[in-house]
Formats: structure tokens, C-alpha cells, sequence
């Protein structure tokens, strides 16, 4: 199944780390990032589960529960933390299913067969309170993700759930913003008092809400 931007997230029941957990119920009102990791006690994997374990304070900050998924059995999961522990200084703080029957990575198409026809990619689901997908990422098993790209994506989606405004390419909390094309010039008056700069009657900048102007 093809999991797309838009869609509401497939719902599922699994083991993890942390117990059985019921999807949509876990999620609550919080958003989620749904991870996966194509096998365990690989190299590449440590240092992605290490370093979602230190940026735990980054997603509660922003609301956000992060959970990870692999094939693999939950007593590797347990044998494999143990290592995360001791290689990358932390302890894993939040949960990972155990997925050997694949249920979770089918229904979110996690196996692409033509790279591996066992273990999952890299993929990175973003999902909003409303059990939407809000974004999708897919990386090969040879490349470990850029999570600060993933928070960065995540303050943007934040953002914009909220204010009548898109982020620009590299764009990082407190930059300036975009008023979004669906707002014309009279209600953009209203919505942002304190003017824009008209860079081109489509690309109009304005300060990032609540922040102190660039422009
Ligand atoms: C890794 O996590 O290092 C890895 C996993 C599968 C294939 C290649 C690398």
C-alpha cells in the first residue's frame, strides 16, 4: 500500500520496546514520526537510534512522539539497545516495534523489493493530530537520516498548520516567510498589518509570525 501526503495514517496494532501499542491511541493529540530501520545490530542503524534517543527533548518540545520499526525480534531490539547504549551514550527513549510479520511495513510499503526483498528502507513518516500523513521521506539502508532536517521540516508543517504563510527553500525557524498564494493582496492587509516586501506580485515576504522581522 502507498502511504501519501494527505492520506490518514493506517492504523495498526504492534509489539515494541515499550509494550503493545495500539497506533492512533498512542498518538493521542500529539504528532508522530513513524520510522523504520532496516535491521538491527547494523552500524548505520546504532547511530540513528542513538541519535533520535538525544533529540527526544527536541520532538516533546514540539509535541511530537517518536516511534521506531524494524523486522527484527523484540528480544534483538532489547540485545541491541544494550549497544546503543554503550557505543552513542544513550539509552533508546522511546519505543521500537517489532515488526516480523511485517504487518506495519506493509501497510506502509517500508519494502521496496528491488533494493532489499526482506529488510525495509529508510523511510520517515510525519503525521499530524489528525492522524494525517503530513510528510514522507525514503532513504536507501546505506545512508543514515538527517534528523535536525526532520525537526526543521516539523517546525515548518507546524507553522504553516497554523498561519496563512509556506517556508522558502533552507528555511529554519525564525527566518522569513512566504504569505501563500491562495491569499490575496486584501486579505493578506488584514492578516499581516505590518506589510510585506513585494519581492514579485507572487512572492511576498513577511517576517516569520511572532518573530522579530529580517526583512
Ligand atoms: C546499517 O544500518 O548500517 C545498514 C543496514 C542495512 C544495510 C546497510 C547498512
Amino acid at each position: 500500500m502507498t502511504v501519501r501526503i494527505g492520506d490518514i495514517a493506517p492504523d495498526f496494532t504492534a509489539h515494541t520496546t515499550e509494550g503493545e501499542i495500539k497506533f492512533h491511541e498512542w498518538l493521542g493529540s500529539s504528532w508522530g514520526v513513524l520510522f523504520s530501520h532496516p535491521k538491527d545490530f547494523t552500524p548505520v542503524c546504532t547511530t540513528e537510534l542513538g541519535l533520535v534517543a538525544k533529540l527526544k527533548p527536541e520532538f516533546t518540545k514540539r509535541n511530537v512522539k517518536v516511534i521506531g520499526l524494524s523486522v527484527d525480534s523484540l528480544d534483538n531490539h532489547d540485545k541491541w539497545a544494550a549497544d546503543i547504549a554503550e557505543t552513542q551514550g544513550t539509552a533508546v527513549n522511546f519505543p521500537v516495534i517489532s515488526d516480523a510479520d511485517r504487518k506495519v511495513s506493509d501497510l506502509y510499503d517500508m519494502i521496496h523489493p528491488n533494493a532489499n526483498d526482506t529488510l525495509t528502507v529508510r523511510s520517515v513518516f510525519v503525521i499530524g493530530p489528525d492522524k494525517k500523513v503530513k510528510l514522507t521521506l525514503t532513504y536507501p539502508a546505506s545512508t543514515g537520516r538527517n534528523f535536525d532536517e526532520i525537526l526543521r521540516v516539523i517546525d515548518s508543517l507546524q507553522l504553516t498548520a497554523v498561519h496563512k504563510v509556506a517556508t522558502p527553500g533552507n528555511w529554519n525557524s525564525g527566518d522569513d516567510v512566504i504569505i501563500v498564494p491562495s491569499v490575496g493582496d486584501d486579505e493578506a492587509k488584514t492578516l499581516f498589518p505590518g506589510g510585506w516586501k513585494p519581492v514579485k506580485p507572487y512572492l511576498r515576504i513577511v517576517p516569520h509570525p511572532g518573530a522579530k522581522s529580517k526583512i
